[in-house]
């Protein structure tokens, strides 16, 4: 064995770690974090039922845009490029892939399933159980790269979310209103671009591949605003999980009927 904790340059200890604290702990979390999201919005991409509030325009952002003639009436804010689609292609479908590339290859998330899902290695000094380590220079891992490519697309989505939740703005008989579900998609709205500037291709994009911060005002500025974000990425990763399935609850709750929005005007 060449590399971890097995390397010839290593001391031999036999016990997996020395740490007696509870270092399980965050990756245990982690996983059942992730894997409750990935289950919930897994289900709901696939249901095809209670996405669409005629009366408000509420529209959840798993099934935005809607760009198939399955759709339900009203919901397809881009039009209907795509004809009816079999049960088993979620109404999302163009976005998606994008949208869970981007958060597969995003740094934080690399972190947390490296530790928590892979064990690799699953804490700070604990031994990981894998002999060998290629790290991302190679396949499949190496895909991870195309994170920036990603990011761009997600910044599409997020322009689209953004139209979502203004012409939520809608009163049941036409005209401006405004009620709790506009809170929650403009929240979500709001947390999602949050994330999405915070990421470390963002800040690249930005402030990257400069020598002198002293000629680029502007790029320095937008830099620095992007640097603060971004030392929140974890936070907002997490965040922006929590408004995705509470904008998608809401929206579900009140489109069948389940509670009915409350309505501050219209
Ligand atoms: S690093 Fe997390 S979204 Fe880019």
């Amino acid at each position: 064995m060449t590399a971890g904790v097995a390397a010839p340059a290593r001391a031999r200890i036999a016990a997996r770690t020395l740490r007696s604290d509870r270092w399980w702990l965050a990756p245990l979390v982690t996983n059942l974090g992730l894997a409750t999201f990935v289950i919930y919005a897994a289900v709901r991409s696939f249901v095809r039922s209670a996405y669409w509030v005629a009366d408000y325009h509420y529209l959840t952002p798993f099934y935005s845009p809607c760009l198939s003639e399955s759709c339900v009436p009203g919901s397809s804010h881009f039009g209907t490029p795509f004809g009816e689609l079999p049960v088993w292609i979620p109404l999302g479908f163009v976005v998606l892939p994008f949208l869970l590339g981007f958060r597969l290859t995003c740094y934080y998330y690399r972190k947390a399933y490296y530790r928590s899902v892979w064990a690799s290695p699953p804490a700070c000094a604990v031994a990981e159980p894998h002999a060998k380590y290629s790290g991302e220079t190679r396949f499949p891992l190496i895909l991870q790269n195309a994170h920036r490519y990603f990011f761009y697309v997600a910044c599409l989505v997020s322009i689209i979310n953004t139209y979502d939740a203004v012409i939520a703005f809608h009163a049941k008989d036409g005209g401006f209103g405004f009620g709790l579900g506009n809170i929650i998609l403009a929240g979500n709205v709001i947390m999602l671009w949050a994330y999405t500037l915070s990421c470390h291709s963002c800040r690249h994009v930005v402030g990257g591949r400069l020598r002198h911060f002293s000629r680029h005002p502007l790029r320095y500025r937008a830099w620095t605003l992007v640097s603060k974000l971004n030392v929140r990425h974890m936070t907002l990763a997490w965040t922006t999980l929590g408004t995705l399935v509470l904008a998608d609850l809401y929206v579900l709750l009140v489109s069948s009927g389940t509670i009915s929005d409350l309505r501050f005007v219209g």
